[in-house]
């Protein structure tokens, strides 16, 4: 199957540094993928480069069938190349269910990806309460629903968060760190969630994260990066394995 979003050759400087050094990546639609690699090795500019939030200094991002070099981050947005910070942050009184409400009402010719095909004949609101509902039990958010969100962890908000991407008709999440902050076990139980969304639905995440004991047995593939290049590529296990990656990362 065709990658659901390709980089070739992506360069960026930030002055004299050197941030990005010509990265090639590929990512298989209905996974996860992880970045890892050690501080200021790249790999939060790659997101930034991807999502459009800065333009790259040399090479090319396609999303699907489209060449989104120069376009920018609402632009990629809109088709579907969704940073989780991108969307409006969750508003604490609304409840979880009005929050994913709301989330597709900012973009209302993509809320219907997820929901039956019944609910296209009627109204738009109803078709995205429906797929709330839906979206809220994948997430295991579905017992809060009427909790104010205020009421959530840090765990939950990250998931909140994922559904209020897909809301707005997401097909692929980049997610910086998701679990930064969350106590083990709540961390364990997002990338457990996150799991079933790919398994689930039509979606592909790129997560970064430096908590590889919690994330490595959730993903299906690894990119390590350094000095702003990607230097070893696989399933989890090749790359832990990889000698490159041992020395300049696992310090092991
Ligand atoms: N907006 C910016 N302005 C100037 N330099 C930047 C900017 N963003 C990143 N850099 C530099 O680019 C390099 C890569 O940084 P980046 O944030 O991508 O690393 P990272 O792998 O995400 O690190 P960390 O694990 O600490 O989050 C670093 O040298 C950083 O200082
Ligand atoms: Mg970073």
């Amino acid at each position: 199957m065709e990658p659901i979003l390709r980089c070739r050759g992506i360069k960026k400087r930030f002055g004299g540094v050197i941030a990005l050094d010509g990265v090639d990546l590929d990512l298989s639609r209905k996974e996860i993928t992880m970045l890892i690699g050690p501080n200021g090795s790249g790999k939060t500019t790659l997101i930034n480069v991807t999502s459009g939030q800065y333009l790259s200094d040399g090479g090319e991002v396609f999303f699907e069938d489209t060449n989104v070099t120069d376009l920018g981050m609402h632009e990629r947005f809109r088709l579907g190349l969704v940073r989780t910070f991108q969307i409006p942050k969750a508003f604490l009184r609304l409840t979880v269910l009005e929050n994913m409400v709301t989330a597709a009402a900012k973009n209302p010719g993509e809320i219907l990806r997820y929901a039956s095909a019944r609910s296209r004949w009627a109204a738009s609101e109803v078709a995205a309460t429906e797929t709330a509902l839906h979206l809220t039990d994948l997430l295991k958010l579905g017992h809060l629903r009427d909790e104010a969100s205020s009421k959530l962890s840090g765990g939950q908000m990250k998931l909140l968060e994922a559904g209020r991407a897909l809301m707005c008709g997401a097909k692929l999440i980049l997610m910086d760190e998701p679990a930064a902050g969350i106590n083990p076990v709540l961390a364990h139980e997002v990338f457990s969630h996150l799991r079933r969304l790919t398994e689930t639905l039509d979606v592909t995440l790129l997560v970064v994260e430096h908590r590889l004991e919690i994330a490595l047995k959730y993903v299906d593939s690894v990119h390590a990066m350094a000095n702003g290049r990607i230097i070893a590529s696989g399933s989890p296990n090749e790359v832990l394995e990889n000698p490159v990656v041992i020395d300049s990362y696992l310090g092991r």
